[in-house]
């Protein structure tokens, strides 16, 4: 089963995540974390280049191909083949990501699908856990510490990826569960935890 979590940043999806690998380890389930970008020797050397603060002249397009480029190496080299193991894979961001921040808030469009199909094989989440929150508290939950090239872009650019969430939403009801991420930890997780074990019961 393959899981990922979404959301915009400041809503709680680490926290989240650590408590459902938890909680699904102690039920005996063998599962694998990973992140996006990055989880991989390559992904996270993409990555860095991808975030580091002195890349402003990064071009969406280029912006675009490199986060499809690390999704590729992660799907080939850890994903797929934890996959075929039978493991759980719980995945911290995924396509999903980049349909909201460069297809809605770069506002590059249907390109990033197309380009990311190519990236990912056919290699889809059974579940997406989208943590939603609005795009103010998310940055207020932020705070002072030191923000990231994606992190450091405009209200604007935010309520764009705001908007692509909405659509993602919309679109996928069946593959993605929006859950208020303005409740309490313990909520959230037993939320989470709920609509885990229904779908690997019904798998
Ligand atoms: P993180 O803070 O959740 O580790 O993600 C790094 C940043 O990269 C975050 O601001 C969201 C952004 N991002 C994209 O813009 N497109 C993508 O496809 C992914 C995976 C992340």
């Amino acid at each position: 089963m393959f899981i990922t979590f979404e959301g915009g940043d400041g809503s709680g999806k680490s926290t989240q995540i650590a408590k459902l690998k938890d909680a699904l380890q102690v039920k005996g389930f063998d599962v694998v974390l990973t992140r996006e970008p990055g989880g991989t020797p390559i992904s996270e050397k993409i990555r860095q280049v991808i975030l580091d603060k002195d890349n402003q002249g990064m071009t969406p397009v280029t912006e675009a191909l490199l986060y499809a480029a690390a999704r590729a190496q992660l799907v080939r080299q850890v994903i797929i083949p934890a996959l075929e193991e039978g493991r759980i894979v719980i995945c911290d961001r995924f396509l999903d990501s980049s349909i909201a921040y460069q297809g809605f808030g770069r506002q590059l469009g249907d390109a990033v699908d197309n380009i990311n199909q190519y990236a990912i094989a056919g290699c889809m989440p059974d579940l997406t856990i989208f943590l939603k929150l609005d795009p103010a508290s998310g940055r207020e939950r932020i705070g002072s510490r030191e923000k990231d090239r994606i992190e450091m872009e405009s209200d604007a650019f935010h309520q764009r990826v705001a908007e692509g969430y909405r659509w993602l939403e919309e679109n996928y009801p069946e593959r993605i569960l929006a859950v208020d991420a303005s409740q309490s930890i313990e909520e959230i997780a037993a939320k989470i935890e709920a609509a885990v074990m229904e779908r690997i019961h019904a798998l």
